[in-house]
């Protein structure tokens, strides 16, 4: 598992998360969603002349890891449309403003790996943790499978010989709209007894 971010407490929120099945099915969709959007911004960030077989497997394994997910989520009795709007325009949020904050200052060529390489670490960490927590052996398979494939796109970015300093500032811009996701989707909720204590939705 990855040291690049902090676990706490995102890592009580999701034991909250696993115990409810309703909320387990509702993230579920959430991370459908946000698979989704990776393969959309892969489509819409790589110029038509630089697409090659990597990059069609990528957007290929992308696609593979929505339905998977979406799979689940109908499995479990969940929709087959997104989630309802308030967790669906938080996922939208988080990737909007990692995508625009990691654009400013940065060149067009360098942004796309830079964004993917940062969001391939975030899964790298989360699906770990995810892995262990759940108890549905149907996720444990989906969630071995995505793995396997995501490792090897973070290996792919992380040849992109980025310098250490953008890498920082990446960090830095994504955890801090991650935390606002999760405070987003703990707001409003009694489920959890513990909800992202000392973070705030401006954090
Ligand atoms: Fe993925
Ligand atoms: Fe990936």
């Amino acid at each position: 598992m990855l040291e690049t971010f902090a676990s706490e407490p995102f890592v009580r929120w999701l034991d909250g998360v696993v115990q409810d099945e309703v909320t387990e099915t509702r993230w579920l969709n959430l991370l459908s969603q946000l698979e989704y959007v990776g393969c959309r911004k892969i489509l819409k960030s790589i110029p038509y002349e630089r697409v090659n077989a990597s990059v069609l497997q990528h957007i290929q394994e992308e696609a593979l890891h929505a339905h998977l997910l979406k799979q689940l989520v109908l499995k479990r009795g969940g929709k087959d449309a997104w989630e309802d709007p308030s967790w669906s325009e938080s996922g939208w949020e988080y990737i909007q403003s990692v995508d625009r904050q990691i654009c400013e200052g940065l060149s067009p060529v360098m942004y796309y790996p830079l964004v993917s390489w940062v969001i391939e670490q975030r899964v790298m960490w989360l699906y770990p943790w995810y892995l262990e927590k759940t108890s549905d052996p149907a996720i444990k398979r989906v969630l071995t499978t995505i793995l396997a494939q995501e490792k090897r796109h973070a290996d792919q970015f992380a040849e992109h010989g980025f310098n250490s300093e953008n890498q920082l500032e990446a960090v830095r811009i994504e955890e801090r709209a991650w935390n606002k996701l999760i405070v987003k989707l703990s707001a409003g909720d009694d489920l959890f007894e513990t909800p992202y204590d000392g973070y705030s939705a401006t954090h």
